[in-house]
């Protein structure tokens, strides 16, 4: 299936506003196994190798939910991509296989001696999502673990801990809508999945662009004009899964970073004038949020130019 094929396209309106977009997923899945598999696996893994600190972080009240977690994730792989993965147990012992990969992993259940990194940082290098732990306690909805190696921004060192409306506070406007997310994710009932979409933009095709390198990728936003946008500006879609695990009650977050290019963006006349329309009508205290002000004149710009050649209306 081609990349194209597969994307995630976000924009159901023509105009932007925070909506509650999350629906029910059946079957309740926390993970997809995209084209690109092996090479966001492989990219994960370096990532995690070179900056672990700043991918990796948990708390230790977090690590019944984490052993639920892999548990659940590899038998998620085997049921649903049986071509792919396979799960058995033998008495004590559990084996994963990942076929893509050719690798294999045995552990006994809930025997941290068994594995060679947390549970969560061992399941998240066989997805290709970063994977987030919310405790679900009685005074709200906290951070407790993730495997974070694609974030769009932001820091998992600065969020380790933090409860689910505080690390909301960068977002403008969003506090009275966040108060009534949390509300949602707290009546989620348990082995059920939603999935929302949530939007941004990045500067070349880079999945990882975490707060901490800011300075190096932040900085191509000066680059965009209207003739390179097509070729530098990617479309940044996750599609964001919220999990009830069973046992322990808390939620699993699971994040799955898609990237467009406008170039074959705008080869989809639909896709075309939706994107135009939302980033023309964006209110301008979200588009510096996003980072978009610095060059929306050039990607309006060349979004028109695509209208044009097209014979879209506007
Ligand atoms: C439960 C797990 C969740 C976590 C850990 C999480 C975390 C975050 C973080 C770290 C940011 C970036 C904040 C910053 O700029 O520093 C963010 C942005 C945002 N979140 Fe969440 N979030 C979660 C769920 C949700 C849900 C379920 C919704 C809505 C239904 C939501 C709506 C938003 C929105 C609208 C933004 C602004 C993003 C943008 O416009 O680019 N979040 N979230």
């Amino acid at each position: 299936m081609s990349s194209k094929v597969e994307f995630p396209f976000p924009f159901t309106s023509d105009h932007y506003e925070y909506t509650n977009n999350s629906s029910p997923l059946i079957p309740a899945r926390t993970v997809t196994v995209s084209s690109n598999y092996v090479e966001e696996v492989r990219l994960k893994r370096k990532l995690l190798e070179e900056n672990h600190e700043r991918c990796y972080r948990s708390l230790p009240i977090s690590l019944e939910s984490q052993w639920e977690t892999l548990l659940l994730v590899f038998r998620e792989l085997a049921t649903y991509e049986p071509e792919h993965f396979s799960f058995k147990r033998r008495g004590n012992t559990y084996v994963f296989t990942n076929h893509l990969l050719q690798e294999e992993e045995t552990f006994v259940y809930r025997d941290h001696s068994s594995i060679d990194f947390e549970p969560l940082d061992l399941v998240g290098r066989h997805v290709q999502e970063d994977l987030i732990v919310m405790g679900d306690r009685h005074d709200g909805l906290f951070l407790e673990a993730g495997q974070l190696c694609f974030p769009s921004n932001w820091s998992l060192t600065f969020v380790l801990g933090m409860e689910f409306k505080t690390i909301h506070t960068p977002v403008p406007a969003i506090a009275e809508f966040i108060e009534k997310v949390e509300r949602f994710i707290t009546r989620i009932r348990p082995n059920t999945a939603w999935e929302r979409k949530n939007w941004s933009i990045t500067i070349s095709h880079k999945l990882d662009t975490p707060l901490e390198t800011y300075s190096d990728w932040g900085k191509l936003r000066y680059h965009v004009t209207k003739e390179n946008a097509g070729e530098l500006v990617n479309l940044r879609v996750e599609v964001q899964r919220l999990f009830r695990l069973p046992v322990t009650n808390d939620i699993l977050f699971s994040i799955h970073t898609y990237l467009l290019p406008l170039n074959e963006l705008v080869a989809n006349d639909d896709w075309l004038k939706k994107f135009y329309t939302n980033v023309k009508t964006l209110p301008q205290e979200l588009a510096d949020y996003k980072g978009i002000s610095l060059y929306k004149p050039e990607l309006l710009g060349f979004l028109e130019k695509a209208l044009k050649r097209r014979k879209i209306e506007r």
